[in-house]
């Protein structure tokens, strides 16, 4: 039994890339994976599971923010034996010298939330990737000959932040890119001992003030979604 996801058991596979935009999902699902079956209509938040390469994978469409991933996280851990969460999503830079279209690795995700502060009475946790994901993910990065990048990254609440500068402390402490949602990602992995890796795309610059084009993106985000393909074991 689950609240938000309406799949019966053994519907989702192992490894469930989580992209923020339920229609990516079945995009994604529709032109990269074989044999797919759509197991959620819940609220229009789609999860497909099919099949690359012969490894069966799902992707389940997040939302947006800390809540709404935390939501279909705990959900697809807890209810539907989920081991491995790759998050495939986009982010702002906040470093000069990434590009638009840039691939981030976060190794650690950072945060402007309460999520964190809540659960642990007011000390800091540091969520982080598991380490074999993230070399997993490198190692078929190389392979594909894509160029990424590795680090920490923030996870905020706030994409329209009431301080328009704020980012510059988090840059002043060699923070990427911005983000909202992995830092919960990580957390509940950590709590349920299972895997988790954020993959992201540089989509809009807080630096330069550019921005991908919605439709520019695809290309980018191909990419990433091969990458996080590879994961499936
Ligand atoms: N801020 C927060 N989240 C984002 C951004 C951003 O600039 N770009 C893509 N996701």
């Amino acid at each position: 039994m689950s609240f938000h996801i309406n799949a019966k058991p053994g519907e989702v596979a192992e490894t469930v890339l989580l992209p923020g935009d339920p229609l990516r999902a079945k995009h994604i699902a529709e032109t990269m994976l074989e044999q797919v079956t759509c197991y959620n209509h819940v609220r229009n938040m789609y999860g497909f599971t099919g099949y690359y390469q012969g490894k069966r994978v799902s992707i389940q469409g997040t939302g947006m923010g800390i809540p709404s991933i935390a939501i279909y996280a705990s959900e697809l851990i807890s209810s539907f034996q989920a081991r491995r969460l790759i998050r495939v999503g986009s982010c702002g830079a906040i470093q000069p010298e990434l590009q638009l279209r840039d691939i981030i690795l976060a190794m650690a995700a950072s945060t402007d939330s309460s999520f964190n502060k809540v659960r642990f009475g007011g000390m800091d946790y540091a969520p982080t990737a598991s380490f074999r994901l993230l070399k997993n993910a490198y190692d078929a990065a190389m392979r594909k000959g894509i160029a990424i990048k590795a680090g920490n990254i923030l996870s905020s609440d706030n994409f329209y932040n009431a301080n328009p500068e704020q980012w510059k402390l988090w840059a002043a402490y060699g923070v990427l890119a911005i983000e909202m949602e992995s830092t919960a990602l990580y957390t509940l992995a950590a709590q349920h001992q299972v895997e988790a890796l954020s993959i992201l795309t540089v989509s809009d610059s807080l630096v330069t003030g550019e921005e991908e084009p919605a439709a520019a993106r695809e290309k980018a985000f191909t990419q990433m979604f091969a990458i996080a393909l590879e994961l499936a074991e």
